[in-house]
């Protein structure tokens, strides 16, 4: 049961049942808990036997009445054994965390549940957000269900599907010259004139809780114990410090003890301010110019919980790790070819990473290792082609 939220930054305490956004200082928002009452009624046995979608940790989501979800059945996505991949990068206690299935087709589904689940009980009447493609469908397909309208600032140079897609939910679409920082400020400004709650990420408490359900899936699904690695797309880093916030209540829960995956947060070579700020030591990423990758979900120049991302890495012994492009293709292919998951891009950049994690002692053959893709590839085929991949002849 939710019982208050706080910053992240400050600590100040804010009462539930409001809208709000950030907090005074300009820090994050994070929901929490009567834990010691969820620890009693979310019992593994009792687990089992609830529905297979990420609404099955009610007790440590921020909505108590279920008629009041807005759900297309986002989550509890399979954890693939994946043998011929691991085979082929000498990691064979690999395995995949596949967010392809989810609503959508992405990852993006869970908190955007969550988030205009929220909105609507909260009495908004309009959301907004910037979007790299995949937040922005979650958003109008979610919004369409809750009967709320979305507003979706888009990169101009997104592939047309998300367009397309987007506009079907009934979402108004704008395309804005430039990245989603540029997107991001144009939302911005709009929901302040026309009063419309933003859902950006992290600008808002609830898309996080969403995300987090990935940290306790992974662990209901490896018997309440956690992998020695994770290996993680990062652009706003939304699901990376997520996992890092379930990974805390299921502790406090007596659900797993004091022992962490290691985080590693992946980006790309043209787009990595996480890699770099880790590998200088600071606590902030400063803005990344002239941010330029295929991965769109990676080409995110400055990250609003750079420093709970950064804090992560650190605490985890994990890392920053950056992959080209040529890399990332390549991962698409080997997923592909392996498992037969046809994965996002993003995805393609975590089998890079894993690659050059192991080249560089950071994996061991002896790691249990989670490896996400966090979307399907058919959203990116026109991404995959404009990166030089080669379609078969016909
Ligand atoms: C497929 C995919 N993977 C990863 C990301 C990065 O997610 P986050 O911003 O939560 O780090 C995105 C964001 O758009 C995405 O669409």
């Amino acid at each position: 049961m939710l019982t208050h939220l706080d910053c992240t930054k400050c600590e100040k305490r804010y009462d539930k049942g409001q809208v709000l956004n950030l907090c005074e200082c300009g820090g994050p928002l994070y929901a929490r808990y009567d834990l010691e009452r969820a620890a009693r009624e979310m019992r593994p046995g009792h687990l089992a036997l609830r529905e297979p979608t990420m609404w099955r940790y009610h007790e440590i989501l921020p909505l108590d009445d279920p008629d009041q979800r807005i759900s297309l059945g986002e989550g509890f996505t399979p954890l693939l054994a994946a043998n011929r991949l691991g085979e082929h990068l000498g990691l064979p206690l690999l395995l995949i965390k596949d967010e392809g299935n989810n609503p959508t087709g992405s990852f993006k589904a869970r908190g955007l549940s969550m988030a205009v689940s929220m909105a609507r009980i909260l009495g908004a009447t309009d959301v907004c957000l910037p979007s790299a493609g995949n937040a922005g469908s979650a958003l109008a397909a979610y919004a369409a269900v809750a009967g709320l309208h979305a507003h979706v600032y888009l990169p101009r140079d997104i592939a047309h599907l998300f367009v397309l897609e987007t506009a079907a939910y009934g979402a108004h679409v704008e395309t804005v010259d430039g990245l989603i920082s540029d997107a991001g400020r144009m939302c911005a400004e709009q929901a302040k004139v026309h009063g419309w709650y933003e859902c950006a990420t992290l600008k808002e408490p609830y898309r996080v809780e969403g995300k987090k359900i990935l940290g306790y899936e992974i662990a209901e699904q490896l018997g309440w114990k956690l992998p020695d690695a994770i290996v993680y797309p990062t652009g706003g880093g939304t699901g990376l410090v997520g996992m890092w916030k379930a990974f805390e209540e299921l502790e406090q829960m007596g659900f797993i003890g004091s022992e962490r995956p290691r985080m590693y947060a992946v980006q790309a070579e043209g787009c990595a301010p996480m890699v770099k700020a880790f590998s200088e030591g600071l606590e902030e990423a400063p803005f990344w110019e002239g941010a330029e990758t295929h991965a769109h979900g990676l080409r995110v120049p400055k990250a609003l919980g750079d420093f709970l991302i950064l804090r992560a890495l650190r605490e985890s012994h994990g890392a920053g790790i950056a992959v080209s492009e040529e890399e990332i293709l390549q991962g698409v292919r080997e997923a592909s070819s392996t498992e037969g998951l046809f994965v996002a891009p993003e995805g393609g950049a975590c089998v890079a990473a894993a690659r050059k994690l192991k080249a560089s002692g950071h994996l061991s053959p002896d790691d249990s290792i989670v490896l996400f893709n966090t979307g399907t590839g058919y959203k990116y085929v026109e991404n995959m082609i404009r990166a030089g991949w080669e379609t078969p002849p016909r």
